[in-house]
């Protein structure tokens, strides 16, 4: 992808701190969030903490895997197209990637912001990335993403996805080592049976790993050198890996009970 990105000083929108403090007072499903970025390795809990602050702000959850896998499901050309490709554990190609956000962005529910899941996941994602949102305003205001990188440990990683479960009704993640569900194999809001991921098989994992060192890691450093990249220690329980993302969108007022 050829996409030429603007330099840093050019995006014009507010950055973490600057939003945080203009809306302090602000319930938390009225903040405008913006964008924010969820980066991490196969397994270091993106869509879980993604859910997180879905569940606060309520803005969506843009997870590229859970779109493409709903075009496998669904059985579409993207998704014909896509599956081969998801299946070896390789990236699915950036044209394929970026024109199924462009379509999710759009819609009515990002009005205030959107957490974006596995996405960019190359630097040409996310150059073609730094152009779109260049372009975008929340609520009347122009904001910066917030990049959270979650980091984790590889032996982790490995119990992670080998142990994940996942409801197929409400998207719930499980996990049978460290979430498991009350009743073995079932999901404790809807009762339905809870599946594998095909890719979580320990063949694919390895591959998954390799594409994310190779391909991802690098998006990293592309937005540590513009000077937003924030890093959180993903090794902990979830909600005190959370604490530290909310810290992140609204400054320190968060941990002192505010909202
Ligand atoms: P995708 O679905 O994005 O998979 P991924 O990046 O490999 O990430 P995962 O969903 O496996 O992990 P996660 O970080 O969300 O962890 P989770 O919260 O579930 O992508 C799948 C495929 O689609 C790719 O391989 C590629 O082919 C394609 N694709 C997707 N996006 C693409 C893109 N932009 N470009 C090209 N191709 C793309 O947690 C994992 C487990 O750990 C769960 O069981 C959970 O319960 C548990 N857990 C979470 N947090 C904690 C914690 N703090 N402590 C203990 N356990 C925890």
């Amino acid at each position: 992808m050829k996409a030429s990105p603007p330099a840093a000083a050019e995006f014009a929108g507010e950055g973490g701190k600057e939003r945080s403090r203009k809306q302090s007072h602000m319930p938390p499903k009225e903040i405008a969030v913006g964008p924010m970025i969820l980066l991490g390795a196969p397994g270091a809990g993106k869509g879980t903490q993604a859910k997180m602050i879905s569940g606060r702000y309520g803005i969506p959850q843009i997870s590229t895997g859970d779109l493409l896998r709903d075009n496998v499901g669904r059985g579409t050309e993207l998704g014909k197209q896509a599956k081969v490709v998801m299946e070896r554990g390789e990236l699915v190609s950036d044209d394929l990637v970026c024109g199924m956000v462009t379509e999710r962005l759009q819609q009515a529910d990002c009005a205030r912001g959107f957490i974006l899941d596995g996405f960019p996941r190359t630097t040409g994602q996310a150059e073609w990335l730094d152009r779109l949102l260049a372009g975008m305003a929340y609520a009347g205001r122009t904001m910066a993403p917030v990049v959270i990188s979650i980091q984790v440990g590889y032996n982790q990683l490995l119990q992670r996805l080998t142990g994940r479960r996942t409801c197929p009704a409400d998207g719930k993640i499980y996990n049978i080592y460290f979430q498991p569900p009350q009743t073995d194999g079932k999901c404790d809001a809807c009762g339905a049976v809870l599946v594998q991921r095909r890719d979580d098989a320990e063949d694919v994992i390895s591959e998954r790993l390799k594409s994310y060192e190779r391909q991802t890691l690098p998006v990293a450093d592309y937005y540590r050198k513009l000077g937003r990249l924030h890093d959180v220690d993903g090794d902990r329980a979830a909600d005190l890996v959370n604490a530290d993302v909310l810290r992140l969108i609204e400054g320190p007022a968060v941990l002192a009970g505010n909202g």
